[in-house]
């Protein structure tokens, strides 16, 4: 198969002799991963929907953090909001009755696309994974004699479910990670699991897909720990954008996604996939509008609605609700094991050339963290480089240096600082130096004090692929990592922006 320069390269690409490496590397490239050939219809895709990557010469390389919308899905979005009447779901008029319509298509639509029958799960609308994560977290009925164990990888909407945990004095637990792929101890895990309360209730919540390191956990440890006395809650936020979740067959209690992770639009939308019985079990701490059946001011009572109603507070985001079920149907046309094949491809190929990459003196320029191969993983890669000495290269530097090229990837702890500790080996010590500097710590000043305490860092960078990745994404990365052969700490310059709290801020922002 011929593919053409716009197929594989982003416009903007300098230079022929980088044409003629890229093509060859791309011939290469096929060579060794001839599954890539059944995704062509992925460059289709890319060319119809995506125009705006190459006409900005664009790489987009955070698909973890979000993926990207199609034309297509707005298009078809836009057109539904432009031929309907849309009132707020919550009364009988026709504007009212087909905005409930369309929510509860969108709602069968998610049942139908995870594979959960309608008979034991419902879905959820929360504003994203993390208040879906929270809905769990809040009315989980903890207790002194119950259990929360979680895993040391995990995003921290997860890990701020410990704070309810920790206010009810149930006891918090978390499973550590193998070094250095961060993959889950599963002899350690298994003794953990085996301490479940059999009088009491124990909730167990973990990634499908690490969103630091890409590594995929067995969806097998659900029935493992459902058949030990744990409900189950499994953060799918990173694993359902190029996986399917096949809810019937892992019978979890409760799954939490954000639908922009998936297609990238609309924002402000995700679910909880729950167990009808183990949504039953929840206590929720308040109620609101959408919640109850009845409310009464001088009664001082109310009664929950049942069922997903129980827990939708306040007007659903019902515009964006529809885009929701539009988005299912562009994965399903595209085919979710096409994403995914496609994705594995160009992240063999990647993980190979980075890891190839020396200093003139044979050092390594790349140091990775999870797997080097892509078993068992998805697509995205953390990493960190590091100069012809050994001496760590500030990543955020490297993010800066790589805007200038228009690649767009991701630095930080990714809100996953138990991945990053065991990937670093940062230990409690140097935790808790960190911890012991008050109030005031910010990012920037704990990176201070993890370097001057041990020279390790406390943040990694991370490229992650998606459904409209082509080669040209992978390749320019490549070329950019390659570029920092023999660069130091000096010749690379210092930054220019500092980040507090997980935000960027400019001079002048
Ligand atoms: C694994 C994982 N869980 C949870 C979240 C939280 O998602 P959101 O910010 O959409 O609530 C993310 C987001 O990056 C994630 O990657």
């Amino acid at each position: 198969m011929t593919v053409s320069r716009d197929q594989r390269m982003p416009e903007g690409t300098p230079g022929e002799t980088a044409h003629s490496d890229e093509l060859a590397a791309y011939d290469a490239f096929r060579q060794a991963w001839p599954d890539y050939q059944q995704t062509a219809r992925l460059d289709a895709f890319r060319a119809s929907d995506f125009e705006r990557l190459d006409a900005l010469g664009h790489s987009y390389l955070d698909y973890t953090g979000a993926s990207l919308y199609a034309t297509s899905h707005i298009k078809r979005h836009t057109s539904l909001l432009l031929q309907q009447v849309l009132g707020n779901p919550h009364s009988g008029s026709p504007a009212s009755a087909t905005a409930t319509a369309l929510v509860e298509e969108t709602r069968r639509e998610i049942l139908r696309y995870f594979h959960a029958s309608s008979a034991d799960y419902t879905a959820v609308f929360t504003q994203n994974a993390t208040a879906a994560l929270k809905l769990v977290g809040e009315a989980y009925p903890f207790t002194p004699q119950g259990r929360l164990l979680l895993t040391f990888d995990n995003h921290n909407s997860v890990n701020g479910i410990r704070e309810f945990a920790f206010r009810s004095k149930a006891r918090v637990e978390y499973a550590p990670l193998t070094v250095p792929e961060l993959r889950l101890d599963q002899l350690r895990l298994d003794e953990l699991l085996d301490r479940a309360n059999p009088n009491a209730r124990n909730l167990f919540v973990y990634p499908a897909q690490s969103n630091f390191s890409g590594v995929r956990h067995p969806l097998t440890l659900v029935d493992r720990a459902r058949a030990r006395g744990w409900d189950v809650l499994v953060d799918a936020a990173a694993f359902v954008p190029t996986n399917r979740l096949d809810v019937d067959r892992i019978h979890p209690d409760f799954v939490a996604v954000s639908f922009y992770k998936m297609f990238g639009y609309p924002t402000g939308v995700g679910c909880l996939i729950a167990r009808r019985e183990a949504l039953a079990a929840l206590d929720r701490p308040w109620f609101s509008g959408g919640t109850v059946n009845f409310a009464s001011v001088q009664g001082a009572a109310h009664i929950l609605a049942p069922h997903e109603a129980g827990f939708e507070d306040g007007t659903l985001n019902y515009l964006s609700i529809p885009a929701v079920a539009l988005g299912l149907q562009q994965l399903e046309t595209l085919g979710i094991d096409v994403i995914k094949t496609r994705v594995r491809c160009l992240t063999a190929w990647l993980l190979e050339r980075l890891l190839e990459i020396r200093h003139t003196n044979g050092r390594p320029i790349v140091r990775l963290y999870g797997p080097a191969t892509t078993v068992e993983r998805g697509g995205a890669i953390a990493l960190n480089f590091y100069d012809p000495e050994g001496r760590l290269l500030d990543y955020r530097r490297v993010e800066e240096l790589a805007a200038t090229e228009r690649i767009s990837l991701r630095t930080g702890c990714f809100c996953n600082p138990g991945a990053g500790e065991t990937a670093e080996g940062l230990t409690e010590d140097d935790m808790l130096a960190g911890v012991s500097a008050g109030a005031n710590i910010t990012l920037p000043r704990f990176l201070q004090v993890i370097q001057h305490r041990s020279g390790k860092s406390a943040g990694a960078i991370r490229v992650s692929f998606g459904l409209a990745s082509n080669f040209g994404d992978a390749y320019r990365f490549f070329r950019f990592a390659a570029g920092l052969r023999d660069q130091t700490r000096l010749t690379l310059g210092d930054i220019t922006f500092d980040i507090e709290s997980c935000r960027v801020i400019r001079d002048g922002s």
